[in-house]
């Protein structure tokens, strides 16, 4: 560590002030602190600006050196590397009056310099264990480069794929979602925070971001309490159990009220129920973002909402900063209020050690070895290969043989390095180190064995580049399509009416196709959303999704494309046959008159009468190269009481020829409540390793605590009654078990 004098020199000045870093203390040396705090130094903790390393939102030029030496600023984002974070912490700590040191949080959504996944994808791994260690690795890189805190993890359930975000996040599920959320929050934080490779994780966005009107970016999302709570809130609280730092506000209104300014989440739901401790941070501006929303007056106005409301720090809105003095002073803003934020954020500062050496993660000795470790670098490679969802295999179109006289490989994605890394990429590379699918499938075939045509740009409509495309495939054994979207096409305001694949690539498949009538194609898809494939699943004969998969996405597909991993992921998110099923999910309510199955056609059902209702691909749906088999259900007993809990166990066979992992998937139903229930929810679920041949068996602990839901009178409680139950690879099956939850 270079910095070790002048860290020494501050470890002098902080136990000259007296903090210990033992944990026990933390409260009280909060307390000390801020009694030597002036009201503005106080204010200034709440106060969060951009080091403009990046830009994540609309330019606000500030003056942060000035605002820093003042003690006018508690937190960065946007700000980090070694050097970068160095003056900065340094003005703060040796300028300042009273030397607190900086936070400085970044967008470490999935991965830091290496790169995952997107989260989507990463779910569609459901492994947690993998999503757990991604996480980890991320926040050792980013630790050694500055950075003491992620924006990180997106919880926010989306069940509308033309939402660009809904690459973020875990998914449609309430449960999946929950755990997936504590398993970032686990890596992030670690098992101790004051480790100088843990960093502090945000929830966001609280609250129903993901429910936006039409699938537009920052649009009103409307829902009854019910929704909210047994939807929307359980992945939030989850984080909590997990222990989650901080948490962020979101952009969008909730029933009218800004979720910036919504004292219902904030105060009574995140705080008065749930207990808890940490400190919210606004989203960038969304304080501000009051005023266009009809909700704050002007930026004072604001101010006092947000601070009332409860959000802590104000990230770039600088309303904090210029008013809360004046509204305490007029009595609109209680000063108390304003203390319990600086108490909060001042508390997570001592939790990571930051009052004991403020430079502890700005060690450039560390910043040069930590990044792209290979250890790192294999993860990725595993964490692209276990997200990939292989949705259709007719002909058994893959794996591919290592032994083809040739493939073609087509497409604007094949030897992309820029796109492949995804969206929120942090400080990935898209250029050298990202693996393209190219150089993924050069490992496997030699140079001669390997044809390639990019055929079209993603977007552009230049059709020049097709009779290329079209002159290899028919010289080929086999055809790979890599296609999909840009990485800009999903993310933040990034939403879509039209959910197909863009551009001119479809036509492309189309006349790849018609001249090769009997040539196996497989399309390999670079997306971050459910797409509309209706059109290609059948021209082509097998579809393999990767979504964005990272720096090693080119690796871990190509060990897909050749069976050396079996592909093992399956949808966290409904694919829907056109845009005008959505919103679609699989555990719907059954409504009045749902359709016979005798008749999906019957007049006077709740159907369309130009689709199905069913959606394309289903949530948990994904294929193997080996086949399972599922049999023998049992049920330890037939009836559920309040305080005994049931086992529900299935064996899996896999009746294939190759190794492979199995999502078994547990089902319930509650077939009368005293609100409808949903169809299906899932339960819980295990990833399960059978070799060829071989059968294991899975089995699940249910208890009443599992079937609880908020009922109209918002009470969280259990009703007995009929459950239907199933443990099956997907949500795409008819209850045949049951069992009866009665009183003991
Ligand atoms: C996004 C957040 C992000 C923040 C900071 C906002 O525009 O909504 O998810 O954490 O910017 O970059």
């Amino acid at each position: 560590m270079r910095l070790t004098l002048k860290s020494n020199l501050l470890l002098g000045i902080s136990c000259l002030l007296g903090y210990t870093g033992l944990a026990q203390d933390y409260e009280a040396q909060v307390e000390a602190l801020m009694a030597k705090m002036t009201l503005e130094e106080k204010i200034g903790q709440t106060v969060m600006y951009s080091g403009e390393w990046d830009q994540t939102g609309p330019y606000v030029g500030t003056d942060n050196m000035k605002y820093i030496r003042e003690g006018h600023m508690g937190a960065m984002l946007n700000a980090f590397t070694v050097e970068g974070t160095r003056d900065l912490q340094k003005a703060a700590v040796e300028e300042s009056r009273l030397g607190i040191p900086l936070l400085f949080g970044y967008d470490v959504i999935h991965g830091h310099r290496t790169i995952f996944p997107i989260n989507l994808g990463l779910a569609a791994s459901w492994d947690l264990k993998l999503i757990e260690d991604t996480s980890r690795i991320a926040a050792e890189e980013a630790s050694a480069e500055g950075i003491h805190w992620t924006f990180a993890p997106m919880v926010d359930i989306s069940r509308d794929p033309r939402w660009g975000r809904i690459s973020e996040g875990p998914g449609e599920d309430v449960f999946l979602g929950s755990e997936i959320g504590k398993a970032y929050v686990k890596g992030f934080q670690g098992d101790d925070l004051s480790k100088f490779n843990t960093i502090l994780a945000c929830a966001k966005h609280f609250v129903a971001y993901g429910a936006a009107q039409a699938g537009r970016d920052y649009h009103t999302t409307n829902m009854s309490e019910g929704e909210l709570r047994n939807v929307y809130l359980p992945p939030f609280k989850a984080t909590i159990d997990a222990g989650v730092e901080t948490f962020m506000s979101a952009f969008n209104e909730l029933n009218g009220v800004p979720t910036s300014g919504n004292k219902f989440t904030l105060r009574d739901i995140l705080q008065d129920e749930w207990g808890y401790n940490g400190f919210v941070v606004s989203d960038y501006t969304s304080i501000n973002e009051m005023i266009p929303h009809g909700y704050a007056a002007d930026g004072k106005d604001a101010a006092r909402i947000g601070m009332n409301a409860g959000v802590d720090m104000d990230m770039m809105g600088s309303v904090y900063r210029l008013y809360l003095k004046e509204l305490i002073e007029e009595g609109k803003v209680d000063q108390a209020i304003v203390e319990d934020a600086c108490r909060r954020i001042l508390l997570a500062k001592f939790k990571l050690g930051l009052f004991e050496d403020p430079y502890r993660y700005i060690d450039q000795d560390r910043e040069d070895t930590t990044k792209y470790k290979p250890e790192f670098l294999a993860k990725a490679r595993e964490a692209a290969a276990s997200s990939s969802v292989l949705l259709q295999n007719k002909n058994s179109a893959l794996p591919l043989s290592k032994n083809a006289k040739s493939v073609a490989f087509i497409g604007p994605l094949v030897k992309d390095h820029y796109d492949i890394i995804g969206n929120w990429a942090a400080k990935g590379d898209r250029k050298g180190k990202a693996v393209s699918v190219f150089e993924g499938i050069s490992e496997y075939l030699k140079a001669d064995q390997i044809l390639y045509a990019k055929g079209c740009e993603i977007l552009k409509d230049d059709e020049s580049g097709f009779e290329e495309a079209i002159e290899i495939s028919k010289q080929a054994d086999a055809i790979v399509l890599v296609m999909g979207e840009g990485h800009h096409m999903s993310g933040e305001a990034a939403s879509r009416t039209n959910i197909r694949i863009p551009g001119i690539q479809p036509k492309l498949i189309k006349k790849i196709r018609e001249a090769n009538p009997d040539k196996n194609i497989t399309l390999v898809l670079m997306n971050g959303r459910p797409l509309n494939l209706s059109n290609e699943v059948d021209l082509v004969d097998a579809i393999l999704e990767i979504w964005f998969p990272g720096t090693m996405g080119g690796a871990g597909t190509a060990d897909v494309l050749f069976g050396a991993y079996n592909p093992s992921g399956k949808l966290t998110v409904t694919f829907p046959r056109n845009v005008g099923q959505v919103p679609i999910y699989y555990n719907m309510k059954n409504t009045g008159r749902p359709i016979p199955e005798t008749n999906p056609k019957e007049d006077y059902k709740s159907n369309y009468i130009d689709a199905p209702n069913s959606p394309l691909f289903v949530f948990g749906h994904g294929l193997s190269y080996t086949s399972f088999e599922y049999s023998d259900f049992k049920l330890s007993s037939d009836k559920l009481t309040f305080n005994e809990a049931l086992k529900a166990s299935v064996t899996i066979t896999n009746t294939g020829d190759m190794d492979g992992y199995e999502i078994a998937q547990l089902y319930v139903h509650d077939v009368v409540g005293s609100v409808t229930r949903p169809v299906k929810e899932l339960k819980g679920f295990e990833k399960v390793f059978l070799k060829k041949g071989e059968s294991k068996t899975v089995s699940f602990t249910i208890s009443a605590e599992d079937l609880k839901f908020y009922n109209s009178e918002m009470i969280y409680g259990v009703e007995p009654g009929t459950f239907e139950i199933a443990i099956e690879p997907s949500s795409d099956f008819k209850f045949t078990n049951s069992f009866e939850l009665v009183n003991d």
